[in-house]
């Protein structure tokens, strides 16, 4: 098994869906850029989902159109339906996002659609995609716990990633939204699901609000995932799961993957840089603990 850490950068949508104030279109192209130049893999850059729902991510067109591809580096963004896939392809995207959720009561208040539904939405997406050799993302969220239902079974998440295997997702990211997870929890989940998908087409994806989440990626790299979401300076929330925080900080989890010997080809002292510039930009506390200590080490020498 590979030692490299594949990161996927989710601060540009799942972290600037999330923000009460306006972002500038500008503001969120120099965020990507510098995520670029910090040597980020993959950096999830927009969404096309419904600007009634999410008006935050309303210029998604233009900021996709507006950033400095970097060869070698990959810009998916979410899409909820086929809708969605026409927008992105128009914008340019070669990688899309689908989701769906394990739980049935997130499906309905985040999409307006059961499960099933939401799979059937997917559908055409996914035949667009291949069609046309769109890389192709599926998120399952609520994978360890519910705002609505509470703790989700890992029987249910092994059974929507199946779905989407067959609808020939390349790679299924498990979302713990609501970030309720613990190490235990998370690591059974990722069992359950690896029984149904290779674990090299897995990723986990954690929200931090039970400060849970270093953990909970630190035991599912002993199941082998090396796939992980992650978001600069601790951007986020989830606009459907009132409460949950943002994802792990980016920032973080670099600072604990090369501390392990993991390399993940990321720069990480232009990461806290490019996460003290963010927070600042949008006048918002810095997320990341291991940010902080750098940015505050560099001012004291
Ligand atoms: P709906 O209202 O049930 O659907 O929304 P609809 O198909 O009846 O459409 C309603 C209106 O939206 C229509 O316009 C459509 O044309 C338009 P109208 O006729 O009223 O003028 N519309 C669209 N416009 C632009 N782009 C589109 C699109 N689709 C429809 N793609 C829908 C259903 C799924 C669209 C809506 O519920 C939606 O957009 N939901 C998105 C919610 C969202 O973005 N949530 C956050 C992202 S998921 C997340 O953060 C979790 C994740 O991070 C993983 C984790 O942490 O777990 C990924
Ligand atoms: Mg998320």
């Amino acid at each position: 098994m590979s030692d490299f850490v594949t990161l996927v950068e989710v601060g540009p949508r799942d972290g600037l869906q999330n923000e009460p104030g306006t972002v500038t279109a500008s503001t969120k192209i120099e965020l990507i850029d510098r995520l670029s130049d910090c040597g980020f893999p993959v950096i999830e850059a927009g969404s096309f989902v419904s600007p009634k729902w999410v008006p935050q991510m309303a210029d998604s067109d233009f900021v996709l159109k507006g950033i400095t591809p970097r060869p070698g580096i990959r810009y998916p963004v979410l899409v909820p339906n086929l809708k969605g896939f026409e927008r992105a392809k128009k914008a340019g995207a070669r990688e899309v996002a689908v989701f769906t959720a394990a739980s049935e009561s997130f499906s309905q208040r985040n999409t307006n659609c059961s499960i099933a539904e939401s799979i059937a939405r997917i559908e055409p997406v996914a035949l667009g995609a291949k069609a046309d050799g769109t890389r192709l993302r599926a998120y399952v969220s609520c994978v360890l716990g519910c705002p609505y239902e509470g703790i989700v079974d890992p029987a249910m998440v092994a059974q929507v990633c199946a779905k989407l295997i067959d609808l020939g997702c390349d790679e299924i990211s498990l979302g713990d939204t609501l970030g309720t997870g613990t190490p235990g929890s998370a690591k059974a989940m990722v069992q359950a699901a690896s029984d149904v998908v290779p674990i090299e087409r897995l990723a986990v994806h954690f929200h931090d609000t039970y400060g849970q989440a270093l953990a909970n990626i630190l035991a599912c790299l002993d199941t082998g995932i090396r796939t992980v979401d992650s978001s600069v300076s601790g951007l986020g929330g989830c606009p459907y799961a009132n409460g949950a925080s943002g994802n792990i900080a980016s920032e973080d989890l670099v600072y604990m993957l090369h501390g392990l010997g993991l390399p993940t080809g990321v720069d990480l002292a232009a990461l806290v840089e490019t996460g003290a510039w963010i927070s600042s930009q949008l006048n918002r506390r810095n997320n990341s603990k291991s940010g902080l200590a750098l940015l505050n080490t560099d001012a004291t020498g």
